[in-house]
C-alpha cells in the first residue's frame, strides 16, 4: 500500500514531466542510433560493391554514429540541478536535508560546510563519496560517518564532494534532482570561480536568508555576478529560521512584510531576472530545521507536529511544502527547456544532414542505374542486330546452296542425258 501510494504521489509530481520527457528523447535517440547504423552498413556496401560513395563520405556518415552515441550517453545523464547559497549558518544543509527528509548532509553552528556538496541519487542501494578529480567509492555506511568523512577531508573550499544517495530513499533522488550545497558566500573570495565550477549549469538557485537579520551585500553580490552570466537565472527565496519569529509576534507581520518588500524588489528591480507576479511567487517564510524534524517523525510514524520548534508549525509546514511544489513546477520545465531543447535540435540536425546526404546518393545510384540501363538497351540492340545479320546470312547460304545444288542436279541429269 505505502508503496503504490508512494507511486501514486510521485506521478502526480511535477518533476514528472522531466522524467517523461527525459525517457521520450531517450527513445527517438535510441531510434536515430538504430537508424544511424542502418545507413552506415548500407554506406559500406555501396562503397565495397559500386563505389558510388567516396572513403571521405564514409567517414562522415561514420562519425555521426559517435556523434548519436555521445548524445545519448549525455541524454542519460541529464538531471535537473539546484544550487543552495547564502551566508553561513543560515541553514543552506539544513533545506537540503528537510528537502531530502533525512539528515544527510552535516549542518550545525559556525561553518560546516567546507566544501561543495553535491547529492544525487545512486542506483543499487549503494551510498558512497566521490572526490572530485577521482573515481574512488568511499563507502559510507552511515550518516554520521558521511559527517566525520566531509569534515576530515581537508578540501579546497571551490572543490568538489559528490555524495551518491540511494535513490529509493528519497522521491527527488528518484526523479533524477542534484543538490548542490555550497559553503556560506561570505568566508570565500573566490565567487566567480564558484560560478563558473558549480553553476553555470544550474536549473534553479535557492537563496536562504536569515530572517532573524537581512539580506547581507555578500549574498546580494554573488547573485547580481550569477545574474551577469546566465541570463535570466531561476531563483527562490528562502527566509528560513522563521519559527525565531514567533518569539516576537507582535512584530511578526511587519518583519515579514519588510523582508517579503525586500526579496520582490532585489528580484525585480536589481537582478531584473522576475516580473512582481513571478517573484511573489518564489518567496517564502519557512523552518528547515523544523521541517526536517517534522519528516523525521512522519517516517517514524508520528504525526508531523511532533517536530515543531515553535508556535505557527503549520503555517511554516505549508510553507515549505508550497517551497517545493513550486520549485518542482520550476526546475523541471527549465530543465526540459535548457537540456532537451538543445538535444532535440542536434538530433533534427543530425538527421536532416543524413536525409540530405542520402537524397544525394540516392541520385547517384539513379543516375548510375541508368547509365547501366543504357548499356544494356545498346547491348541488346546490338545482339538483336547480329542475329538478324546472322540469320540473313544464313538465309541467303541455305538459297546459295540450295541454287547450287539444283545448279548441279541439272548439270549431272543433262550431263547424263547426254
Ligand atoms: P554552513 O554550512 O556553515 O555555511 O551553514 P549552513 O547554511 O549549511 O547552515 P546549517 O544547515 O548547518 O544550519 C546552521 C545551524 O542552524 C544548525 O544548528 C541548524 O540546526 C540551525 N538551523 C537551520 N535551519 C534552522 C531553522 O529553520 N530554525 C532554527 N531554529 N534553526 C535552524
Ligand atoms: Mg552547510
Amino acid at each position: 500500500l505505502t508503496e503504490s501510494r508512494l507511486y501514486q504521489s510521485n506521478d502526480k509530481s511535477p518533476l514528472q514531466i522531466f522524467v517523461r520527457a527525459k525517457k521520450k528523447i531517450n527513445d527517438i535517440y535510441g531510434e536515430i542510433e538504430e537508424y544511424v547504423h542502418e545507413t552506415t552498413t548500407f554506406i559500406n556496401a555501396l562503397h565495397a560493391e559500386a563505389e558510388i560513395v567516396d572513403k571521405a563520405e564514409r567517414e562522415l556518415f561514420e562519425s555521426y554514429v559517435y556523434k548519436v552515441a555521445a548524445i545519448r550517453e549525455v541524454l542519460q545523464r541529464d538531471h535537473m540541478k539546484v544550487a543552495f547559497f547564502g551566508r553561513t549558518s543560515n541553514g543552506k544543509s539544513s533545506v537540503i536535508n528537510a528537502m531530502l527528509r533525512e539528515k544527510i548532509l552535516p549542518s550545525g553552528i559556525g561553518h560546516t560546510t567546507n566544501c561543495f556538496c553535491q547529492v544525487e541519487g545512486s542506483n543499487g542501494g549503494e551510498a558512497y563519496l566521490m572526490k572530485e578529480g577521482s573515481d574512488e567509492k568511499l563507502n559510507v555506511v552511515n550518516i554520521k560517518q558521511l559527517a566525520n568523512a566531509l569534515c576530515q577531508e581537508k578540501l579546497c573550499e571551490s572543490s568538489l564532494v559528490r555524495i551518491f544517495w540511494p535513490r529509493e530513499r528519497c522521491s527527488l533522488l528518484r526523479d533524477d534532482v542534484v543538490f548542490v550545497d555550497s559553503p556560506g558566500v561570505d568566508v570565500s573570495a573566490n565567487l566567480d570561480d564558484w560560478i563558473d565550477n558549480h553553476c553555470l549549469n544550474a536549473d534553479v538557485f535557492v537563496l536562504v536568508l536569515n530572517a532573524e537579520s537581512t539580506m547581507t551585500r555578500a549574498e546580494k553580490q554573488f547573485f547580481h555576478t550569477v545574474s551577469q552570466k546566465l541570463s535570466k537565472p531561476n531563483i527562490f527565496i528562502l527566509n528560513n529560521r522563521w519559527d525565531a519569529s514567533a518569539n516576537e509576534p507582535e512584530c511578526q507581520e511587519s518583519v515579514k512584510s519588510q523582508h517579503t518588500e525586500r526579496c520582490i524588489d532585489f528580484l525585480t528591480k536589481e537582478l531584473k531576472v522576475s516580473n512582481e507576479k513571478e517573484a511573489a511567487e518564489r518567496v517564502f517564510f519557512v523552518s528547515a530545521r523544523e521541517t526536517l524534524q517534522a519528516r523525521i517523525e512522519e517516517a517514524k510514524g508520528n504525526p508531523p507536529h511532533m517536530g515543531a520548534i515553535a508556535e505557527g508549525f503549520q503555517m511554516r509546514y505549508f510553507e515549505f511544502q508550497d517551497f517545493e511544489r513550486k520549485f518542482e513546477e520550476c526546475i523541471s520545465q527549465s530543465a526540459v527547456k535548457t537540456k532537451f531543447q538543445q538535444h532535440s535540435s542536434r538530433g533534427k540536425s543530425v538527421s536532416g544532414d543524413m536525409k540530405s546526404m542520402l537524397d544525394n546518393i540516392y541520385e547517384r545510384i539513379t543516375i548510375f542505374r541508368n547509365l547501366k540501363q543504357d548499356q544494356k538497351n545498346m547491348l541488346t540492340e546490338r545482339i538483336q542486330g547480329t542475329e538478324t545479320q546472322m540469320m540473313q546470312v544464313t538465309r541467303e547460304m541455305k538459297m546459295k546452296i540450295h541454287n547450287m545444288v539444283e545448279e548441279v542436279e541439272e548439270k549431272v541429269s543433262k550431263a547424263l542425258n547426254e
